[in-house]
């Protein structure tokens, strides 16, 4: 009994083979030979863990559900970290079962902002690349995998058969109720997604904590980067607006990084440190609360 209710909390053996499923969906489009060499990381057995992590996702992700996460998490009465004692808090996340886990939670963040840094973007896009993953230590407050990572989608109104293995919203109560079931469901058309409650999982919790801090842009980015069934297949255009259009060129322009910035050369921390230290503390203030 106890083992299925561990494997319901964690059917992936590390939160890393959502990631890396996403890029067999989405291979980047320069080089997909490559990609799909360079970074898959599992194989045939691996994609039953992904799909029971999406039937799990799927399944329990309601509408009331998002809301009680978002009574119970944006309280942010858990705990006061400054960012680094945060980032070694993430980093006890690592997990030996995964093979290509030798690079921590800080180094895909590093790996992501030094990407965005070397093309000249702007900082606070460098700060957002650092950031975007922080809220994966959702998993260490004890909440399900499913309930932390994945494509995240909006809840009380359809779901989109844009969204992966939509064959798995069968089993989600909303998908009966009249209340969400339809194309509009709660809200209004083009009401923006503002308005919009999305499935629960790290980016609306790290959205939620810095969004006082950053431009408008790096919060979208923050807010929506696990939203593909929108940046890849556009589902939702009928609840965004103008102002959502404008800012998900953002969303698009973060996305790459978040995906194919993996690379097996970790990023020299020591070196870096000094910059980030400076970055951290332009934007940000001493500790967040989580
Ligand atoms: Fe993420
Ligand atoms: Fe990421």
């Amino acid at each position: 009994m106890k083992t299925n209710v561990i494997s319901e909390n964690a059917p992936l053996q590390s939160l890393d083979e959502w990631e890396d499923d996403l890029l067999e969906r989405y291979p980047e489009p320069a080089q997909p030979a490559k990609a799909k060499e360079e970074f898959r990381n599992y194989d045939e057995p691996g994609r039953d863990t992904v799909r029971e992590f999406y039937r799990l996702n799927h399944t329990y992700q309601t509408y009331d559900f998002v809301l009680e996460k978002e009574r119970e998490f944006l309280k942010f009465d858990k705990r006061e970290m400054s960012i680094w004692d945060a980032f070694d808090f993430l980093n006890t996340l690592v997990d030996d079962s995964d093979p290509d886990t030798d690079l921590d939670q800080l180094q895909h963040l590093l790996q992501t902002s030094e990407a965005i840094r070397a093309d000249g973007h702007p900082d606070w896009f460098v700060l957002v690349g650092l950031m975007h993953d922080l809220g994966k230590v959702l998993c260490l407050f004890g909440e399900p995998q499913w309930a932390v990572v994945g494509d995240t989608f909006p809840v009380g109104c359809a779901h989109s058969d844009k969204i992966v293995y939509p064959e798995f919203f069968q089993a989600n109560p909303d998908t009966y109720d009249e209340r969400y079931n339809t194309k509009y469901g709660v809200y209004e058309p083009n009401c923006g997604l503002r308005n919009v409650h999305m499935s629960w999982g790290h980016d609306e919790y790290i959205y939620q904590m810095l969004k006082d801090y950053l431009p408008q842009e790096g919060l979208y980015m923050l807010r929506y980067h696990s939203f593909y069934s929108q940046h890849r297949e556009h589902a939702y255009e009928h609840l965004m607006d103008e102002h959502d259009h404008e800012m998900f060129k953002w969303v698009d322009k973060f996305n790459p990084y978040d995906l194919y910035s993996k690379s097996p050369v970790p990023p020299n921390w020591q070196e870096l440190k000094p910059y980030y230290q400076q970055l951290v503390e332009k934007y940000l203030p001493r500790t967040i609360k989580f």
